[in-house]
């Protein structure tokens, strides 16, 4: 292990299920201290509880260890710490979606992903962003005085995906595939049983059902393409089934395009919504930074022709509005830690984690170390005016390592793009004078947040 100098990182020790059962046996190691939990459960669900009553902090800081690094989590020899998913939920994303690979397959599913997902091909998808959520606030946001935000934001984050990843365009496709992605994600946390009135069957019968559509997405596209009547980057799928190795051949399987388009679909859209809403909060709260997120705005605005849409160098000026949302991030992750299992003994700051336990990663705790961030709580969006001086694998809201999230430019343009719209063409306040979420595992606001809001422009005219 490394370990860093300029920072202390935080690893956290928890013993889910199976892992500590087997583990449990009388042991000459010296194991990290703390308690164990009942067999086959461990603590997953007391920290779940904690999860659900926003107390989850609170809960790791009494089992914090701080003797290891970040680094050796995320960069660790898979031989060593992999990411395997429980069955259930691998059952449910498919076993060939990028989170269950490993090695060499990992490294050519992530490539393949990035062939889309990289700035360069990204570029050219500000256009359809900008379009989608011109399209949402005009029928969501606009002729209204008061929204719920976390709803409203998850379906845009949703349909920018269904149109970005799947290119399908709004209309009854798209609809049914909002029914089965509720249906598919309620069987993530339920229990593991799967008989014909379970929730986790009914997740996986929607999992059947969306494979199906993508199949069908697959050959029309491949046609498509064959035909060469769409461009190579359209949206994912066909970017997809465009890549090829050395000898012309797809680089994705069918099935691997299925699944891994499941998992983007996944964690792509929950992620950003997060981002959002605690964006539109926190700039209600802090009306100063509020105030010099206008002025970055308003300066685009006036440096463009009237109804032009954005383009990635406008997204290049938005830096003020970008730190905001890493400082909201900073606080409040959309992802709470990352998990990862003990395949081999390892020796840890003089303990031993043993084989089959799991170590989880919570970005939060390492987020509000006073040693890399001071005065943790107070939101500071100029502490990310030097993003260079954050010592390495201490931001890690995205991760780090060979697993850090393919997604990070896509939240990027999506973000900066609806912060502009909602900037110039809206103003708003809290409802509640209490405001308090819960995870479950994402973050979830009591009655999703409410806002009162005033049009500042109609939408079309804000462009
Ligand atoms: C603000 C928004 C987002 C946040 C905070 C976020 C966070 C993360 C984190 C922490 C990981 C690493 C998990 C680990 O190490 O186990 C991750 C992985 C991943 N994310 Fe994101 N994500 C966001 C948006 C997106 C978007 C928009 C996409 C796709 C369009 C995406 C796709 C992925 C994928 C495919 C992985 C797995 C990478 C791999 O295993 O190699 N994410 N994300």
């Amino acid at each position: 292990m490394e370990s860093s100098s300029s920072a202390v990182y935080y690893v956290f020790l928890l013993f889910f299920p199976l892992v500590f059962f087997l583990t449990r046996k009388k042991s000459s190691k010296k194991l990290p201290p703390g308690s164990l939990g009942i067999p086959i459960i461990g603590q997953s669900l007391c920290l779940l509880r904690a999860m659900k009553a926003n107390k989850a902090e609170e809960w790791l800081q009494n089992r914090i260890h701080k003797y290891a690094a970040n680094k050796f989590i995320y960069t660790c020899d898979e031989k060593i710490l992999n990411n395997q998913q429980p069955t259930s939920t691998r059952r449910i994303f498919g076993d060939r979606n990028i989170i269950e690979l490993s090695g060499e397959d990992h490294k050519r599913v992530r490539g393949a992903l990035l062939s889309f997902l990289k700035p360069e091909a990204l570029k050219q998808s500000v256009a359809k962003i900008d379009e989608e959520i011109k399209l949402h606030l005009e029928k969501h946001w606009h002729g209204r005085k008061e929204i719920a935000v976390m709803p409203l934001m998850k379906t845009l984050t949703f349909n920018i995906i269904c149109s970005l990843i799947f290119g399908i365009e709004r209309g009854p496709r798209r609809d049914t595939l909002v029914e089965l992605f509720a249906h598919l994600l309620e069987g993530m946390l339920a229990l593991p049983i799967d008989l014909p009135f379970t929730r986790l069957n009914r997740s996986l019968r929607a999992r059947s059902k969306i494979r199906d559509i993508i199949l069908e997405l697959i050959h029309e596209k491949r046609e498509k393409l064959e035909k060469q009547e769409t461009p190579h980057h359209q949206d994912l799928i066909t970017s997809l089934l465009n890549v090829r190795d050395d000898t012309s051949s797809p680089l994705l399987s069918d099935e691997e395009i299925v699944d891994n388009s499941i998992i983007i679909m996944i964690a792509g859209h929950d992620t950003s919504s997060a981002v959002l809403t605690f964006f539109i909060k926190l700039l209600a709260e802090n009306p100063d930074v509020y105030k010099q997120v206008i002025d970055e705005q308003e300066e685009i605005v006036r440096e463009k022709a009237f109804r032009e849409v954005l383009t990635w160098d406008d997204l290049a000026k938005m830096k003020y509005a970008w730190r905001v949302a890493l400082e909201s991030m900073r606080i409040n992750p959309p992802l709470f830690g990352n998990f990862r299992r003990v395949l081999q003994d390892i020796e840890l700051g003089g303990y031993v984690i043993p084989k089959g336990w799991q170590v989880m990663c919570a970005a939060c705790m390492t987020h509000m170390d006073e040693t890399i961030f001071p005065d943790p709580s107070k939101f500071e969006p100029s502490r990310f005016e030097n993003q260079g001086a954050t010592p390495a694998y201490s931001f890690v809201a995205f991760g780090g390592g060979p697993r850090m999230c393919p997604g990070y430019e896509f939240a990027r343009i999506e973000t900066l793009t609806m912060v502009h719209y909602l900037i110039t063409g809206f103003q708003w306040k809290l409802s509640l004078e209490e405001n308090f979420f819960s995870r479950n595992p994402m973050p979830v606001f009591n009655k999703g947040l409410p806002i009162q809001i005033e049009v500042k422009k109609p939408i079309v005219d804000a462009v």
